[in-house]
């Protein structure tokens, strides 16, 4: 398969691009060369992201805006400075890239995540004119079905941003036309040969690059590769593939999966999703710490006193027992999606926001991780429960795809550690469950309390010892991050309290938040890295779970079993106990 071409840099998105990071903004006068991804039909939708490494800029703060002086039009653009592209613009961004066409294929288009998520985001991105203008969406499967019934089966599940509701149908419409359908078996080279061809047709002859988006299981991940690489690659452009976890279920079988792939394609051209790391906070964290001078000095075990990474969901496995049996809650959730969210916390600063810079220092923190204590876990799972009202939940092993004598954890706590000069002793607490009594991710910092406080005791009956500082900075739903203070209630005497300095994403910003898919996929198309796993990242993080999972399953540890919709395992508080911490979300 041939790896990405022409494309010199890919690592200053215009997102990357940050006037905080003046050696890494883009700039067009006088870069180095001009490589835009692509320019979309309508100027006032442009969907811009330079890929230009940055020579210089300047910053300007005005009423609280950021704008870059100097800056060339599509920087202005860029900045909201420019609402409509000038003829002048149009010219610097390259007519010739409108000769190169994507071809977007996604495997496994009849499953639940292609018709949930995959094509919804693709049908965004075409809505802001993110997506070239020449591309085709193509979906693969074994089903026989039309490009009719894709089509059908596809506007189902299409929905325009709230903001965005004018010209919604329309723009259905247009996407859903560029959208077709073959059916074909997954380790088939001739139906992939097949695919080739009407490939081929819908590119007419222009440069072309391809994507194709594994979401199918991971048994068949390696038969798929194999027939795309051979039969259905670009010869003239780039190919990449996304491929969706599981990756392997322990150190032995990732390497084997990564071996397997590498048979076939370059590592730069596997795209390992973590969709946790396409979240809009998520994405928003390394800007909260290293843009703004008052979190970066306290990032750190002097200041800190432990770290929390919590996901809940308020129901369970329905649907999806089989899969979720084979592999539980610490596979499913804290291997990936918690354990990458602790790495951006955790790292030192990057050298620059390029994939690479950013990627080595999350895989120092990985490696710097203390092996997990088997006391430092608890693990639990879900048991039926009848409520007041009458309402009957279901246990997890009354799951019809669920052995009855399952031990699988739905449910998971661990005090994890790093062992390095920044983070000695500090615990980062994780807790990841199904069937709870709410559905949140969170991250939330726990300062150390003041030493000496002088109000300790005069604080009017509050302990100041206990309510010290936290960040919290609230994934989903209802993004945010606020921050607790103690704060002095208004009036004469002195009592204190604590109150939050709140950011209310809905509050502060009108534009919807884009899915995380959104975001990846348009990462993907243009070759950023940045959010996606590298092979040694993913060997990291398993190298700390294995040895984990495998005394769990050999021991054949019980799991506490606690009532669907309820706040998880008791053992999870004595958890935190053992380590001077109280859960920050109970
Ligand atoms: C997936 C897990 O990776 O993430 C699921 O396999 C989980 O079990 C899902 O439900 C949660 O994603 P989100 O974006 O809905 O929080």
């Amino acid at each position: 398969m041939s790896s990405s071409l022409s494309r010199p840099s890919y690592s200053s998105s215009s997102r990357t691009s940050s006037p905080f990071f003046p050696n890494h903004s883009s700039l067009i006068n006088g870069g180095t060369r001009r490589s835009l991804s692509f320019l979309s039909a309508s100027p006032q939708e442009l969907c811009l992201r330079s890929k230009r490494k940055s020579v210089q800029s300047s910053v300007v703060l005005q009423d609280g805006a950021v704008v870059v002086t100097n800056s060339s039009p599509i920087e202005k653009l860029k900045d909201g400075l420019l609402s409509v592209p000038s003829q002048e613009v149009v010219a610097e961004l390259g007519g010739g890239e409108h000769e190169s066409t994507v071809s977007i294929t996604v495997v496994g288009a009849s499953g639940d995540l292609a018709k949930k998520k995959i094509f919804p985001a693709l049908f965004a991105l075409y809505y802001e004119g993110c997506l070239p203008e020449h591309f085709t969406i193509y979906g693969y499967a074994r089903s026989k079905m039309t490009d009719g019934e894709l089509r059908h089966m596809v506007s189902k599940t299409l929905t325009c941003r709230i903001d965005k509701r004018a010209n919604c149908g329309e723009k259905m419409e247009e996407f859903l036309k560029r959208c077709f359908y073959h059916t074909g078996q997954y380790d088939s080279q001739e139906h992939f040969v097949a695919l080739n061809k009407k490939l081929k047709e819908h590119e007419g002859g222009r440069l072309s690059n391809r994507l194709f988006y594994l979401s199918i299981p991971p048994n068949i991940f390696v038969d798929a590769v194999k027939c795309a690489s051979s039969s259905a690659s670009s010869l003239s452009g780039w190919t990449r593939v996304i491929v969706e976890k599981p990756f392997g279920r322990d150190s032995k079988t990732s390497a084997a999966l990564t071996n397997s792939l590498k048979h076939y394609l370059e590592e730069d051209q596997i795209f390992r999703i973590d969709h946790y790391l396409g979240k809009e906070l998520v994405e928003n964290l390394s800007v909260l710490r290293f843009s703004n001078l008052i979190f970066e000095p306290l990032w750190s075990r002097q200041y800190i006193q432990n770290v929390q990474f919590i996901f809940s969901e308020d129901f369970g496995t329905e649907g999806r027992g089989g899969y979720f049996d084979h592999y539980g809650i610490i596979r499913d959730i804290m291997q990936n999606h918690l354990l990458q969210i602790l790495a951006l916390f955790a790292m030192e600063t990057p050298v620059s926001l390029d994939a690479e810079d950013i990627r080595n220092e999350k895989v120092k923190v990985l490696r710097s991780m203390r092996p997990i204590q088997l006391e430092d876990v608890v693990i639990g799972q879900y048991k039926g429960t009848t409520t007041k009202g009458g309402v009957t939940y279901p246990s997890y092993t009354d799951d019809k795809t669920v052995p009855k004598d399952s031990l699988t954890p739905t449910f998971a706590a661990a005090a994890l550690f790093i062992d390095n000069a920044r983070w000695d002793g500090v615990p980062f607490l994780m807790k990841a469950g199904k069937a709870l009594h709410t559905r949140s991710a969170e991250i939330r910092v726990q300062f150390r309390h003041v030493p000496g406080n002088l109000y300790n005791r005069n604080s009017g009956g509050t302990n100041l010892d206990r309510t010290t500082n936290e960040l919290v900075i609230r994934v989903q739903p209802d993004e945010g991050i606020y921050l607790k203070i103690n704060n002095k209630v208004p009036g004469l005497g002195m009592r204190l309290d604590q109150s939050h300095l709140n950011l209310l994403y809905s509050a502060r910003y009108s534009k919807e938040i884009p899915d995380a898919y959104e975001r990846l996929l348009l990462d993907a198309i243009e070759g950023e890295r940045r959010l996606f796993i590298r092979s040694d990242e993913l060997d990291a993080a398993w190298a700390l779970f294995t040895p984990l999972l495998k005394e769990i399953e050999e021991k054949k540890m019980i799991p506490e079993l606690y009532p669907y919709g309820s706040r998880g395992p008791v053992g999870a508080h004595y958890l935190a106990a053992k380590h001077n911490v109280q859960w920050g979300d109970f």
